[in-house]
């Protein structure tokens, strides 16, 4: 594809995107006239997919000056970047498909306009600044965060008293974590399954590890495709949550025999490690939809392995000396945006929509706030909630006087 096209396509595919997001949208029309944002330097190191760019237009719409970066090698959508770059006027330094020293070095080209706010989803942005960029520190008033991964690196570096500066937990909103990560990286993570490898779900032994609320979401979405769900978790409510959901729940061992598919959605290291590759049946496809490309141990697989080859895009195949075969989807990356678009604009609208008023009320509160994780304070959220209710044309019960006098009061019981 030429460049022009490749533009015209990412323009095309934005505007799609842009249609699915009115929350968004709204912000930004009112951002217009209000400008909150002017002259604020900000750097986001995000997916760069086509609803990314409608949170670059919005800010831009808020009189923000942007630097964008990709928050994963293998999730930048090439069409987008161009669009951006060219006609949108957005910096954005990312490429499908970035080694690592171009994904660095395309986190340190955004870190060299002195961002005054940061916007990470993963923190991998703000890691480097308070690790390499240091000096940088000095022009930041806040930052935000997209995900639970990098919500859980951010109270880590709290809780150790090196945290620089104040960082709202966009994932912990309700209006995004309810449904990005439930309904989002349920849909997108077949998506990203199905266009790797056209396997047929209804019937096969799918198995998720982690049931927070992305497992969640994939184990309901694999379960409407027909699957037969088996779900591995750590954490004893959400185990038992599994089973009166309905699922089969196991230990990794004993899903390891049984699986056809598996998806890691944990956020932690080596959920699938090599006692269970030994294990698993031969054909069993391997995907990750965590963060980080962690949660399977790829090293021991490789050393497992006698032979390896790429058998269909973002599929690879690990021959073991038994002649099993292991199948690994997108290098183990998140599968969702990898080998699909992400989670769609519908979802995207009302985690981006808190970014964006993240992002306008850090700017109003920063210098009164510490160097902590803070949540996206609540009467943001449900302003979320009920734009994307209003966009939806979906109406919402108010109280009557009498039932807020009932709530408030202790006097009345059994009557
Ligand atoms: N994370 C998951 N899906 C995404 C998308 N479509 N755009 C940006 N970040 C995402």
């Amino acid at each position: 594809m030429s460049d022009k096209e490749l533009v015209k396509k990412g323009v095309q595919r934005i505007e799609w995107a842009g249609e699915r997001m009115p929350v968004l949208k709204e912000i930004a029309e009112r951002w217009k006239k209000e400008k909150p944002l002017q002259g604020l330097r900000l750097g986001a190191c995000l997916h760069v997919t086509t609803e990314t760019a409608n949170l670059m237009l919005t800010l831009k719409e808020g009189g923000a000056i942007l630097g964008l970066c990709a928050s994963n090698p293998l999730s930048t959508q090439d069409d987008v970047a161009a669009a951006l770059n060219e006609v949108y006027q957005i910096p954005t330094h990312a490429v499908h498909g970035a080694d690592r020293d171009t994904y660095y070095g395309h986190i340190n080209a955004v870190l060299d306009m002195g961002p005054n706010i940061t916007m990470d989803d993963g923190a991998d942005l703000i890691n480097v600044l308070h690790t390499e960029r240091q000096d940088l520190v000095k022009n930041v008033i806040g930052g935000t965060e997209e995900t639970t991964t990098g919500v859980i690196r951010l109270k880590a570096m709290e809780q150790a008293g090196v945290l620089k500066y104040p960082v709202i937990a966009v994932n912990d909103a309700h209006t995004k974590y309810l449904f990005d990560n439930r309904y989002g990286t349920g849909q997108s993570t077949l998506d990203g399954i199905m266009r790797a490898t056209n396997h047929l779900v209804a019937g096969t032994v799918f198995v998720v590890v982690g049931y927070g609320w992305c497992g969640k979401g994939v184990a309901r979405r694999a379960a409407g495709l027909g699957a037969n769900v088996a779900v591995v978790e750590v954490d004893p409510f959400k185990q038992l949550e599994a089973v009166m959901d309905g699922f089969r729940a196991m230990d990794m061992k004993q899903a390891a025999e049984v699986g056809e598919i598996f998806v890691t959605v944990t956020g932690d290291i080596n959920a699938i490690d090599a006692e269970h590759l030994a294990l698993m049946k031969d054909g069993a496809i391997l995907a990750n939809s965590g963060h980080f490309n962690v949660e399977i141990n790829l090293e021991a697989l490789a050393k497992m392995a006698i032979g390896r080859r790429e058998v269909r895009g973002n599929v690879e195949e690990f021959k073991l000396p038994d002649g099993r075969r292991l199948y690994v989807l997108a290098e183990g990356r998140l599968v969702n945006l990898a080998s699909a678009e992400g989670h769609p604009a519908h979802v995207m609208d009302m985690s981006f929509a808190n970014q964006a008023l993240s992002a306008e009320w850090m700017s109003r509160n920063a210098e009164n706030l510490e160097r902590r994780v803070y949540k996206v304070p609540d009467e943001l959220d449900e302003m979320v909630a009920r734009l994307k209710l209003k966009s939806m044309g979906v109406k919402l019960q108010e109280l009557t006087e009498e039932q807020k006098r009932y709530l408030a009061s202790f006097e009345m019981g059994t009557t």
